[in-house]
Order: structure tokens, then C-alpha cells, then sequence
């Protein structure tokens, strides 16, 4: 019997799990309630990063006031986003651009432009935790290659070769979200080499790509150079910006010129149905776009620092390794298995009041990894950070036997 008839009505479609209930950590964080140091922040609305106060004046213009819908937003708009990428040396067709209300919207209308239900896009493991939601939001499969951690994150192609699934496009995160490791010029060759073969479309996830920490091969070059193949890139405000609020983002559509028209007249058809993004936000982007430079350099500034003062405290812990982080706003730790990283995190959450990110919650395959956020105030960090590698060496001490006759 389908499972769903018995449900309670209105029964749910097997697109939303069927158990939603919290996990371990995440019942233990509510409990807590506020967290002394909480090493797992994204928001960066919420780290005490300086924004200029006139940076929202522009939603206040009055051509706002005027609705014209157009499923790939505004003009203007569009050639502003063609603007930025200027300084990849690229030069985006602004016809070719298409607005989304964030770049989770833009994975959707990719995911419905490219395949139809049972069909699957590759994603990268470890990486972005979201990809395998979005996909079943979509009716699609979502199957993973790696990324090989040994190897400085290079893609084992191997795995990607191998999937026998009905793939119809492959993701790529550039720098990749948590390990911070940019796609070095031989794997995109290589991978844009596979597309071809195998008739895949590539979309270049690169929302972090203004972000460059320790950098490495690939760092400040745009897929949307890509002209051989089908390649969808995405960037958006929730990061240039550091802004989330602001709902926009971007698909840059390059490629043999017919086939990119084709798509985005499919893609048209995708976002005609919502038409989410608003029309003050698209108005303003321009403007936004301009006066954004200072709250990168804020972000970039806070990350860079908090990544030193990390790696001066991890060489005091030989037990624990941090690689270089080539781009983005998190830092991933190799630590001593000793314990599960659950349980790690657990105790870390409840006896120190640090909340970290385990490994397994970005799909790391082998056990003993953190993902730490670059985001904190750096006092918080560097304390937060310092109880951490003091919890994680508690757990190398064997417990002491026979003390007290208990
Ligand atoms: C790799 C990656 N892509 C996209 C996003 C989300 O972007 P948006 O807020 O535009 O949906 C995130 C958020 O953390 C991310 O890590």
C-alpha cells in the first residue's frame, strides 16, 4: 500500500520527508536556547559586520511603483549583474541573464528546466547540505560525486564517470561550501570535456567566488567564460552583498548560442509561472551593486582574520589539522575520531556552549570532521574556538581509572 494513504489527512507528497522531526543536535540547541559561541553562524546580518545606513535608500524609488513583468527582471538590472563580472575579464550577454529571488529559486528553475521527474543532477559531496532537499522538492534525484579530500578536494572523476543514474546536469560550487576549494583549471577542463561526452548541462554555483581567503588554482576565473557548453552560473546577494534579505539573485546563461537560446526561452516558461523577484530590489540592484564593495571587503576582512587566528590555535593541537581554505566563509578541521562527530558536537554544545557543524551534515564520508564558521565576532570566535580544541583534546585523555574508590 502507498505509504501516503496512511497518513492523517491532508496527506503529504513524497517530496517533504516523512519524518521532519529535529535531530539530536538540533533538539539540544533549542533546549539551550542561546549559545555563548556559536561557531556554525551563516548570517551575516547577525556578526556585527558594519552596513552602510543608505544602502537600502534605493527601494524606496518610485519607479517601484510601476509593475512590468518580465520573467528575467528588469534590464537594468541584468547589465549591472553583466557588469560584475567585468572583473573575471567576462563580458555576459545581458539578454542571457536571468533574475531569481535567491539562488535556491534558481537551483528550482534549473532543476525543472533540465529534468523532468526521476531524472538527477550530480552534485558534489562534501558540500552545499541543500542540493539533496531541493532536488526531492523537485521530484528529482540529486546522486553525489566526490570530491577527494586527500587530493586537496580534487574531483574524482571516477565517481562521476561511474553514476548510472538519468544525469542531465552536473553542479559545481566554486569555491566549494564548506572545504573553501575552488574547481582548479584541469578538473574544469576535464568536466566540461564529460559534459560534452555526455550531453550534460554544468551549473557553476558561485556565490562565494568574492571571497577568496588562502586562493589556489581556479580563484578569481568565472565559469561564465564557458562558451563550449551549456553552463548556468550563479551568484546573488545573499553573499556579494551579505545580504539574504534582499531575495536576488542571478543565472548567467553561456554557451553555444542556440542551445542558450533555447534554454532560456524553457527557462521563461519556469519563471513566467512565479515571477518572484520584486521590482523595488531589481531597481535598486544597480545601486546596491556599486555601493557593495565595502561590506565585501567587511566580510573578507573578518573571515581572513578569523582564519589566522584559527590556524595560530589548531598548531598548538598537533591532534588537529586545518587544510588551506581557498575561498568562502566556513573552515573545515580534521579532528581525532575518538568519538562520533555527533557526540563530539553533543558535548562541545552542552559542556562548553560551542556549537559547531558535524562533518557528516555536508555528506564528509569519513568520520572526524568540523565545519567551522568564519562569520563570528572575533572575540567570540577565537574563545569559541579555543574551547573547542581544549573539548576535542579532553577527549584524547583517557578517563582516570580508580580515583575515589567509587
Ligand atoms: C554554495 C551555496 N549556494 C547558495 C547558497 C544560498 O544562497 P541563497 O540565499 O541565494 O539561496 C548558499 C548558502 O549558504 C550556499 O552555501
Amino acid at each position: 500500500m502507498d505509504w501516503r494513504y496512511n497518513l492523517p489527512m491532508p496527506h503529504r507528497s513524497n517530496r517533504v520527508p516523512v519524518d521532519l522531526s529535529l535531530n539530536r543536535l538540533a533538539t539540544a540547541r533549542k533546549r539551550i536556547g542561546a549559545i555563548p559561541f556559536d561557531l556554525t553562524i551563516s548570517n551575516p546580518t547577525a556578526c556585527g559586520i558594519a552596513y552602510p545606513a543608505e544602502l537600502l535608500a534605493g527601494l524606496a524609488d518610485p519607479r517601484g511603483l510601476d509593475y512590468d513583468p518580465d520573467p528575467r527582471g528588469p534590464m537594468t538590472a541584468r547589465k549591472a549583474v553583466a557588469a560584475e563580472y567585468e572583473q573575471c575579464g567576462v563580458s555576459p550577454d545581458p539578454r542571457h541573464i536571468m533574475l531569481t529571488a535567491s539562488t535556491s529559486e534558481a537551483y528550482g528553475f534549473l532543476f525543472r528546466l533540465f529534468c523532468s521527474p526521476g531524472e538527477a543532477v550530480l552534485v558534489p559531496s562534501p558540500s552545499y547540505p541543500l542540493f539533496e532537499h531541493l532536488a526531492s522538492l523537485d521530484g528529482i534525484d540529486a546522486p553525489t560525486y566526490d570530491l577527494d579530500g586527500d587530493s586537496g578536494w580534487h574531483i574524482d572523476f571516477s565517481s562521476l564517470e561511474s553514476c548510472s543514474a538519468d544525469v542531465r546536469a552536473v553542479v559545481v560550487v566554486h569555491p566549494n561550501n564548506p572545504t573553501g576549494s575552488f574547481v582548479p583549471p584541469d578538473d574544469r577542463r576535464q568536466l566540461v570535456g564529460l559534459c560534452r561526452k555526455r550531453d550534460w548541462a554544468l551549473i557553476a554555483d558561485e556565490v562565494f567566488l568574492p571571497f577568496p581567503l588562502d586562493g589556489g588554482p581556479g580563484e578569481g576565473s568565472s565559469f561564465a567564460t564557458e562558451e563550449d557548453r551549456l553552463c548556468c552560473t550563479l551568484g546573488g546577494l545573499s553573499k556579494n552583498l551579505g545580504l539574504p534579505q534582499l531575495k536576488l539573485a542571478w543565472i548567467v546563461m553561456t554557451g553555444p548560442e542556440e542551445i542558450v537560446e533555447a534554454a532560456l526561452e524553457g527557462l521563461d516558461y519556469v519563471a513566467d509561472a512565479y515571477l518572484g523577484v520584486s521590482t523595488p530590489v531589481a531597481l535598486a540592484l544597480p545601486q546596491l551593486l556599486a555601493d557593495g564593495a565595502p561590506i565585501r571587503e567587511a566580510i573578507r576582512k573578518r573571515c581572513r582574520s578569523n582564519l589566522e587566528s584559527l590556524r595560530s590555535l589548531v598548531s598548538e593541537y598537533p591532534a588537529v589539522s586545518l587544510g588551506p581554505v581557498g575561498g568562502g566563509w566556513n573552515a573545515v578541521l580534521r579532528v581525532p575520531s575518538v568519538l562520533s562527530e555527533e557526540e563530539l558536537c553533543l558535548q562541545l554544545l552542552e559542556r562548553r556552549g560551542v556549537a559547531v557543524h558535524p562533518g557528516h551534515f555536508f555528506g564528509f564520508q569519513s568520520k572526524g570532521w568540523l565545519v567551522i564558521s568564519l562569520l563570528p565576532p572575533t572575540d567570540q570566535f577565537t574563545e569559541g574556538v579555543r574551547l573547542l580544541l581544549d573539548g576535542v583534546g579532553q577527549t584524547l585523555t583517557p578517563p582516570h581509572s580508580g580515583s575515589g574508590g567509587a
